[in-house]
C-alpha cells in the first residue's frame, strides 16, 4: 500500500506541477490498491479495467450527468482521449446511477469495476462524485494531471467498494490572514480536498494580521487592513526574493507594496473572488463557511494589521456602533455564502482592554453583566440572534461554550487540553465539530502530529458515545503563521 504522504505527493506532482509529454515510467506510488480514506468495505477482484479511447460514461439522471462531466472532463485532459457522456449505457463504460433505495448513507456509494465496465451507485450526486473519486484513486495518480501524460497504462483493479463516510462534517479550515493565499492556490486546495471527500472549507478571513475579504460598505477594510509591515518570515521571503535565489520563496508581487518608502505585504480576496471560490467549492462537494474573527484577533478591522501589542486584539464592543459595524460586515457575507452556518471565532479574546475602557465599562453596567467575561457572552448572544433572524447558524470556536447561547449554535472544539468544553458543549446539546489542536493543527511540526498520529486519534471514544448524535464531524486547521508561500507550504 503505498502511503498519504505518497499519494498527496503523486497527487501534488499532477495537480500543482504540470506532467511532461513522453513517456511515463511506473511510479511506485501507483503500485497497488490506495484509496485514502479507506473505504468501509473494499474487495479485490481478479482482472483490471482499462480506460480507453472507447470509453464512454453513461448517467441515469441530469444531476449525474453533471457529475459524469467533471470526471469525463478530468479525465479528457490527462490521458487526451475524448471520452463522452450519455444517457445509453455502453460496453466498457463507466455508467453512474441515482437509486434511492441503495443501503448507504446520503454520500455514501457503491462501486464495482470490472474488466467489462464501471458501475458507480449512490442516492444523491454526492455520493456519485465519491464513487468516482475512488475510481480515480484506482487508476495511476497521473491522472489528476492537468495536461496530458503519455506513456501511462490507465488500468484500474477490478473491485467491488461500499463505502459511506462516518460524519456527516469533514473539514479543513484554511488561515489567508497571516499569509494571504492567492485564488489560484485555493483552487488547487480544493481540489485536494475533494480528492479526499473533505466536504467543508472553513475559510479564516479576518485575524490581526490581515482583513482578507472585501466589503462593500467599508473599503478601508481590505484598502488598509489588507497590508501589513512584513514580519520575520515575510521578511526572508522578501530577502530571497530580491536575491533570487530561491524561487519557492518568492512572495507573489502582487502581494508586496510600497506606501511612502516603506514595504507593505497583503492582498485579498475580492467579492467576486469570493463567488468564483464559493461556485467552485460546490462544484466538488464543499461547502465553504466564513469566519469572521470576532470580538478578538480584530486588529487589521481598524486598518493596522499586523502583530500587536496583545497577541489577539479585541474590538471595543462597548460603543454601539461596532455593533452596527459587526452586522454590516456579516450582512455581507450572506449574498456570498450559501453555508447554513456562519463562524464568528469567539477565540482567545484578550478582555484586558475591556476592563479600562469607558464604553466597555458603561455597556456592562447598562447591561448588568458581571464584568469583561460576560461582556464577551453578551456580545455573542446578541450575535446568536442577528445570524438566527437572517436563517443563518452561529458557529464559533469552544470558548463560546461559556456564552450562554441556544443549543442551535454550532462549536468548533480545538483546545485539546480542555476536554471538559467538548463534553459541556455537546451536554448543552450543541452540535459540535472537533478540530483537536492535539492531532487535527497541520500546521504544527510534522515530529509533534505524524501521521499516525493523526490516523490514530479516535473522535468519538467510549466517554462521547451518549452525545454521539451531536458530534457534527471533525476538521483539520491549516494556520500560516509559519507558511508564507504556499509553495513553502
Ligand atoms: C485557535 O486555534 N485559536 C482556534
Amino acid at each position: 500500500m503505498k502511503t498519504f504522504l505518497s499519494l498527496c505527493a503523486g497527487a501534488a506532482f499532477c495537480i500543482l506541477a504540470s506532467c511532461s509529454e513522453g513517456p511515463t515510467k511506473q511510479m511506485p506510488y501507483n503500485q497497488g490498491i490506495n484509496v485514502i480514506p479507506t473505504p468501509v468495505s473494499l474487495v479485490q477482484n481478479e482482472g483490471s479495467f482499462k480506460l480507453s479511447k472507447n470509453t464512454a460514461f453513461s448517467a441515469s439522471t441530469p444531476e449525474a450527468k453533471t457529475v459524469a462531466e467533471y470526471f469525463a472532463a478530468q479525465m479528457n485532459l490527462a490521458t487526451g482521449y475524448q471520452i463522452t457522456v450519455s444517457d445509453k449505457a455502453a460496453s466498457n463504460g463507466i455508467a453512474l446511477a441515482i437509486d434511492e433505495a441503495l443501503d448507504v448513507n446520503d454520500e455514501g456509494y457503491t462501486l464495482d469495476v470490472t474488466p467489462q465496465g464501471v458501475t458507480v451507485k449512490a442516492k444523491t450526486p454526492q455520493g456519485l462524485f465519491y464513487g468516482m473519486q475512488t475510481f480515480m484513486q484506482l487508476l495511476p495518480a497521473e491522472i489528476q494531471s492537468p495536461a496530458v501524460v503519455n506513456g501511462i497504462a490507465w488500468t484500474a483493479s477490478c473491485v467491488t467498494v461500499k463505502d459511506e463516510p462516518r460524519f456527516e462534517y469533514r473539514g479543513i479550515m484554511l488561515d489567508p490572514c497571516r499569509h494571504f493565499i492567492p485564488v489560484e492556490n485555493v483552487k488547487k486546495h480544493l481540489d485536494v480536498l475533494a480528492l479526499f471527500k473533505i466536504n467543508r472549507m472553513h475559510w479564516h478571513l479576518t485575524d490581526d494580521q490581515g482583513w482578507r475579504i472585501e466589503i462593500k460598505r467599508y473599503p478601508l477594510l481590505t484598502r488598509r487592513g489588507a497590508w501589513r509591515t512584513p514580519n520575520k518570515h515575510d521578511s526572508v521571503c522578501l530577502r530571497r526574493a530580491a536575491d533570487e535565489r530561491d524561487p519557492k520563496f518568492l512572495l507573489p508581487a502582487k502581494n508586496i507594496r510600497r506606501e511612502q518608502g516603506e514595504i507593505r505585504y497583503g492582498g485579498y480576496y475580492t467579492q467576486d473572488d469570493i463567488r468564483e471560490i464559493v461556485a467552485y467549492a460546490a462544484q466538488r462537494g464543499i461547502e465553504v463557511i466564513p469566519e469572521i474573527d470576532l470580538p478578538g484577533h480584530s486588529l487589521a478591522a481598524d486598518g493596522r494589521g499586523g502583530w500587536g501589542k496583545h497577541f489577539s486584539t479585541p474590538l471595543c464592543i462597548g460603543r454601539d456602533s461596532t455593533i452596527a459595524f459587526c452586522k454590516n460586515v456579516l450582512t455581507e457575507l450572506f449574498d456570498l455564502f450559501p453555508s447554513q452556518y456562519v463562524h464568528i471565532g469567539g477565540d482567545e479574546v484578550e478582555r484586558t482592554p475591556w476592563e479600562t475602557c469607558p464604553d466597555c465599562q458603561r455597556r456592562i453596567r447598562a447591561e448588568k453583566l458581571e464584568g469583561a467575561g460576560e461582556l464577551q457572552a453578551w456580545f455573542t448572544r446578541k450575535t446568536e440572534q442577528f445570524l438566527a433572524a437572517h436563517g443563518k447558524t452561529l458557529l464559533g470556536w469552544d470558548e463560546i461554550t461559556e456564552d450562554g447561547l441556544t443549543p442551535q449554535s454550532a462549536v468548533m472544539w480545538w483546545r485539546s487540553w480542555m476536554p471538559s468544553t467538548l463534553t459541556a458543549a455537546l451536554q448543552n446539546g450543541h452540535r459540535v465539530i472537533e478540530s483537536p489542536s492535539e492531532f487535527l493543527y497541520l500546521n504544527g511540526e510534522l515530529d509533534r502530529n505524524t501521521l499516525s498520529k493523526v490516523y490514530g486519534w479516535e473522535p468519538l471514544p467510549e466517554s462521547l458515545r451518549a452525545w454521539q448524535e451531536g458530534l457534527l464531524g471533525i476538521q483539520a486547521n491549516m494556520w500560516t503563521e509559519d507558511v508564507p508561500t504556499a509553495d513553502a507550504a
